[in-house]
């Protein structure tokens, strides 16, 4: 779903991110953008956690916050509603959940097509959900990871854009194993939202079957 609005793009790609705690991929996504690397703006950061620091991250890069209580809203769609209108009033056009621990539902979805971003600390399809990395660690393996992709109605199963990969070692526990993916979302998520700013990713939902990402530096 490549446009060429995405293609012809000349302007920062407009972001809004999802938090809930301490928001250390926001900090790289800033971080990359200051240095130039990311050519996106972060028009606005929305945690449903008021005690979050990934808003005191925010504040200090002088970027918007919105503190949105999922408790104060009847349902999970009626919350979205709001996020949508928060996210719309701020012009934005690509949502991120760095570390957003709420499902989201077919209204966000629907608002920003292919337009939603998820980061999760594991090599997906295996270990979705919460405690990615204690279940890796449980279950035994010897490389585990992160993906980036984008979005879809169920938990952690939307179309993969990228992962990468770290070993996991016999001595490692839950924490250890945390901190090296960690490093690696922080690699990966600027870079993913690099190519949707440079208009790079085509979603192909034309099989029938999982929509396919491909990556396709070759646009202009
Ligand atoms: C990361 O491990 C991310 O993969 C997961 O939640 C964590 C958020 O960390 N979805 P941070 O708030 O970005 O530090």
């Amino acid at each position: 779903m490549n446009t060429s609005a995405d293609a012809a793009r000349c302007t920062p790609l407009v972001l809004g991110v999802l938090i809930s705690g301490s928001g250390t991929n926001l900090q790289a996504i800033i971080d990359r953008i200051a240095e130039g690397q990311l050519p996106a703006k972060i028009a606005v950061v929305i945690s449903n956690v008021a005690s979050a620091k990934g808003l005191d991250r925010a504040r200090r890069a002088e970027i918007p916050t919105v503190v949105l209580d999922h408790k104060a809203f009847p349902s999970r769609a009626a919350f979205d509603e709001k996020m949508v209108e928060t996210l719309r009033a701020h012009d934005v056009e690509c949502v991120v959940l760095a570390g957003f621990m709420r499902i989201v539902t077919k209204v966000l979805l629907d608002a920003f097509p292919y337009r939603v971003i998820n980061i999760h600390p594991s090599l997906l399809p295996a270990f979705p959900g919460v405690n990615a990395q204690a279940q890796a660690v449980a279950y035994g393996v010897r490389i585990s990871g992160c993906t980036a992709h984008f979005v879809d109605a169920g938990t952690d199963t939307g179309p993969v854009i990228a992962q990468r990969s770290v070993d996991v070692f016999e001595r490692d526990d839950e924490e250890s194993l945390r901190k090296r993916i960690l490093r690696e979302e922080h690699v990966l998520l600027p870079a993913v939202l690099g190519w949707i700013a440079r208009g790079w990713l085509e979603v192909d939902t034309s099989g029938g079957g999982r929509p396919r990402v491909r990556l396709n530096p070759s646009n202009p």
